[in-house]
Protein backbone atom coordinates (compact mmCIF):
# COMPACT_ATOMS: atom_id res chain seq x y z
CA UNK A 1 0.00 0.00 0.00
CA UNK A 2 1.80 2.87 -1.09
CA UNK A 3 -0.69 5.96 -0.87
CA UNK A 4 -4.03 6.99 -0.03
CA UNK A 5 -6.18 5.86 -3.04
CA UNK A 6 -5.15 2.33 -1.69
CA UNK A 7 -6.25 2.55 1.49
CA UNK A 8 -9.67 3.68 0.78
CA UNK A 9 -9.90 -0.19 -1.35
CA UNK A 10 -8.66 -2.33 1.72
CA UNK A 11 -12.32 -2.46 3.41
CA UNK A 12 -16.00 -1.25 3.17
CA UNK A 13 -15.91 -0.23 6.34
CA UNK A 14 -12.82 1.06 8.02
CA UNK A 15 -13.34 0.76 11.91
CA UNK A 16 -12.46 3.60 14.05
CA UNK A 17 -11.64 1.97 17.22
CA UNK A 18 -10.91 3.51 20.39
CA UNK A 19 -8.78 1.42 23.37
CA UNK A 20 -8.72 1.93 27.11
CA UNK A 21 -6.60 -0.89 27.23
CA UNK A 22 -3.48 -1.89 25.24
CA UNK A 23 -4.59 -6.03 26.39
CA UNK A 24 -7.68 -5.54 24.18
CA UNK A 25 -5.81 -4.49 20.53
CA UNK A 26 -4.79 -7.56 19.55
CA UNK A 27 -7.70 -9.74 20.64
CA UNK A 28 -9.98 -6.54 18.84
CA UNK A 29 -8.04 -6.94 15.56
CA UNK A 30 -7.93 -10.48 15.24
CA UNK A 31 -12.08 -10.36 15.87
CA UNK A 32 -12.09 -8.13 12.95
CA UNK A 33 -10.09 -9.99 10.87
CA UNK A 34 -11.50 -13.18 11.51
CA UNK A 35 -15.10 -11.17 10.46
CA UNK A 36 -13.13 -10.28 6.90
CA UNK A 37 -12.42 -6.18 8.06
CA UNK A 38 -8.25 -6.34 7.91
CA UNK A 39 -7.88 -3.19 8.44
CA UNK A 40 -7.97 -1.12 11.43
CA UNK A 41 -7.67 2.57 12.37
CA UNK A 42 -6.54 2.85 16.14
CA UNK A 43 -7.23 6.36 17.67
CA UNK A 44 -4.86 7.78 19.43
CA UNK A 45 -6.89 9.17 22.03
CA UNK A 46 -6.02 6.68 24.92
CA UNK A 47 -2.55 7.10 26.54
CA UNK A 48 -1.92 3.43 25.51
CA UNK A 49 -2.77 4.49 22.00
CA UNK A 50 0.57 4.18 20.45
CA UNK A 51 1.28 0.45 22.51
CA UNK A 52 -1.99 -0.83 21.29
CA UNK A 53 -0.59 -0.22 17.50
CA UNK A 54 2.98 -1.29 18.33
CA UNK A 55 0.81 -4.58 19.71
CA UNK A 56 -1.60 -5.20 16.56
CA UNK A 57 2.08 -4.86 14.39
CA UNK A 58 4.10 -7.06 15.33
CA UNK A 59 1.60 -9.80 16.88
CA UNK A 60 -1.33 -9.31 14.01
CA UNK A 61 0.30 -10.01 11.04
CA UNK A 62 -2.94 -10.51 9.18
CA UNK A 63 -4.73 -6.74 10.05
CA UNK A 64 -2.98 -3.21 8.44
CA UNK A 65 -3.31 -1.35 11.72
CA UNK A 66 -3.22 2.72 11.11
CA UNK A 67 -2.91 5.46 13.77
CA UNK A 68 -6.17 7.80 13.77
CA UNK A 69 -6.71 11.33 15.16
CA UNK A 70 -3.59 12.59 14.45
CA UNK A 71 -3.51 15.78 15.45
CA UNK A 72 0.09 16.80 16.03
CA UNK A 73 3.54 16.55 14.23
CA UNK A 74 4.64 14.74 17.15
CA UNK A 75 1.92 12.28 16.80
CA UNK A 76 2.98 11.35 13.36
CA UNK A 77 6.11 10.82 14.08
CA UNK A 78 5.24 8.46 17.09
CA UNK A 79 2.56 6.25 15.22
CA UNK A 80 5.47 5.81 12.42
CA UNK A 81 7.49 4.73 14.99
CA UNK A 82 4.96 2.41 16.13
CA UNK A 83 4.46 0.18 13.38
CA UNK A 84 1.39 2.13 11.95
CA UNK A 85 1.03 1.21 8.61
CA UNK A 86 -1.11 4.24 7.43
CA UNK A 87 -2.09 7.48 8.98
CA UNK A 88 -5.95 9.13 9.17
CA UNK A 89 -6.02 13.02 10.51
CA UNK A 90 -9.75 14.96 11.50
CA UNK A 91 -8.32 18.03 10.19
CA UNK A 92 -5.32 19.64 8.71
CA UNK A 93 -2.66 21.78 9.93
CA UNK A 94 0.44 22.75 7.81
CA UNK A 95 2.82 21.19 10.22
CA UNK A 96 0.71 18.07 10.50
CA UNK A 97 0.95 17.71 6.76
CA UNK A 98 4.50 18.03 6.59
CA UNK A 99 5.31 15.75 9.60
CA UNK A 100 2.57 13.03 7.98
CA UNK A 101 4.41 13.45 4.09
CA UNK A 102 7.58 12.97 6.45
CA UNK A 103 6.84 9.29 7.76
CA UNK A 104 6.34 8.10 4.12
CA UNK A 105 3.32 6.29 5.43
CA UNK A 106 -0.13 6.63 3.03
CA UNK A 107 -2.52 9.00 4.75
CA UNK A 108 -5.93 10.21 4.72
CA UNK A 109 -6.32 13.90 5.69
CA UNK A 110 -9.23 15.23 7.00
CA UNK A 111 -11.34 17.57 5.59
CA UNK A 112 -14.86 19.07 6.10
CA UNK A 113 -15.35 21.76 3.54
CA UNK A 114 -14.76 22.51 0.10
CA UNK A 115 -11.96 25.02 0.83
CA UNK A 116 -10.27 22.13 2.54
CA UNK A 117 -10.44 19.91 0.14
CA UNK A 118 -9.51 22.09 -2.62
CA UNK A 119 -6.30 22.51 -0.31
CA UNK A 120 -5.70 19.16 0.26
CA UNK A 121 -5.65 18.63 -4.22
CA UNK A 122 -3.20 21.27 -4.77
CA UNK A 123 -0.78 19.74 -2.32
CA UNK A 124 -1.57 16.01 -4.51
CA UNK A 125 -3.87 14.49 -1.85
CA UNK A 126 -7.16 13.32 -3.42
CA UNK A 127 -8.06 10.60 -0.94
CA UNK A 128 -9.19 12.33 1.81
CA UNK A 129 -11.52 11.69 4.97
CA UNK A 130 -14.41 13.53 5.31
CA UNK A 131 -14.77 14.47 8.54
CA UNK A 132 -17.74 14.89 10.57
CA UNK A 133 -19.70 13.41 7.58
CA UNK A 134 -23.08 13.50 8.85
CA UNK A 135 -22.54 17.27 10.24
CA UNK A 136 -20.95 18.44 7.38
CA UNK A 137 -23.61 17.57 4.97
CA UNK A 138 -23.51 13.83 4.79
CA UNK A 139 -24.63 12.15 1.19
CA UNK A 140 -25.67 15.07 -0.21
CA UNK A 141 -22.28 17.17 0.62
CA UNK A 142 -20.91 14.32 -1.38
CA UNK A 143 -23.14 14.33 -4.08
CA UNK A 144 -22.26 18.47 -4.69
CA UNK A 145 -19.22 18.15 -4.30
CA UNK A 146 -18.66 15.34 -7.24
CA UNK A 147 -19.38 17.81 -9.80
CA UNK A 148 -16.50 20.63 -9.58
CA UNK A 149 -14.35 18.15 -7.73
CA UNK A 150 -14.40 14.54 -9.56
CA UNK A 151 -11.04 13.69 -8.88
CA UNK A 152 -11.36 13.33 -5.36
CA UNK A 153 -12.69 10.04 -3.04
CA UNK A 154 -13.27 10.05 0.26
CA UNK A 155 -13.69 7.77 3.57
CA UNK A 156 -16.68 9.91 4.55
CA UNK A 157 -16.22 9.33 9.45
CA UNK A 158 -18.53 10.73 12.06
CA UNK A 159 -21.75 9.81 12.55
CA UNK A 160 -21.99 6.87 10.23
CA UNK A 161 -23.69 3.37 11.18
CA UNK A 162 -24.65 0.12 9.75
CA UNK A 163 -28.12 1.61 8.62
CA UNK A 164 -26.54 4.81 6.70
CA UNK A 165 -23.25 3.16 5.40
CA UNK A 166 -24.86 1.95 2.21
CA UNK A 167 -26.10 4.97 1.20
CA UNK A 168 -22.70 6.53 1.09
CA UNK A 169 -20.85 3.83 -0.37
CA UNK A 170 -23.50 3.59 -3.48
CA UNK A 171 -21.60 7.32 -4.48
CA UNK A 172 -18.76 6.78 -6.75
CA UNK A 173 -16.39 9.01 -4.76
CA UNK A 174 -16.69 6.99 -1.82
CA UNK A 175 -14.43 4.00 -1.65
CA UNK A 176 -15.14 3.56 2.46
CA UNK A 177 -16.72 4.84 4.94
CA UNK A 178 -15.16 5.10 8.78
CA UNK A 179 -17.43 4.30 12.00
CA UNK A 180 -17.01 3.24 15.41
CA UNK A 181 -19.72 0.87 15.72
CA UNK A 182 -17.89 -2.39 15.06
CA UNK A 183 -16.57 -1.70 18.38
CA UNK A 184 -18.91 -0.29 20.70
CA UNK A 185 -17.99 0.46 23.77
CA UNK A 186 -20.16 -2.07 26.00
CA UNK A 187 -18.61 -4.76 23.83
CA UNK A 188 -15.10 -3.47 24.88
CA UNK A 189 -15.68 -3.17 28.34
CA UNK A 190 -17.27 -6.71 28.50
CA UNK A 191 -14.59 -8.24 26.29
CA UNK A 192 -17.46 -9.80 23.88
CA UNK A 193 -14.76 -10.15 20.91
CA UNK A 194 -17.36 -12.59 19.54
CA UNK A 195 -19.75 -9.52 19.27
CA UNK A 196 -16.97 -7.65 17.07
CA UNK A 197 -16.39 -10.57 14.72
CA UNK A 198 -20.47 -10.97 14.30
CA UNK A 199 -20.53 -7.01 13.31
CA UNK A 200 -17.37 -6.84 11.27
CA UNK A 201 -19.25 -9.65 8.83
CA UNK A 202 -22.16 -7.28 8.74
CA UNK A 203 -19.85 -4.82 7.67
CA UNK A 204 -17.89 -6.52 5.31
CA UNK A 205 -20.43 -7.92 2.97
CA UNK A 206 -21.28 -4.13 2.48
CA UNK A 207 -18.58 -4.22 -0.13
C1 LIG B 1 -13.65 9.51 14.04
O1 LIG B 1 -12.78 9.87 14.78
O2 LIG B 1 -13.37 9.20 12.87
C2 LIG B 1 -15.05 9.53 14.49
O3 LIG B 1 -15.11 9.91 15.82
C3 LIG B 1 -15.77 8.25 14.34
O4 LIG B 1 -17.06 8.66 14.28
P1 LIG B 1 -18.27 7.77 14.82
O5 LIG B 1 -17.95 7.45 16.27
O6 LIG B 1 -19.46 8.66 14.69
O7 LIG B 1 -18.33 6.55 13.98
Amino acid sequence: MSNGHELLELSPVMPVVVVDDAADAVPVAKALSAGGIRVIELTLRTPVALDAIERVASQVPEAVVGAGTVTTPEQAKQAADAGAKFLVTPGCTDRVLEAAFGTGLPFLPGAGTVSEAMRLAELGLTALKFFPAEPSGGVQFLKAIAGPLPQLRFCPTGGITAETARSYLALPTVGCVGGSWLTPKDALAAKDFDRITALAQEASALG
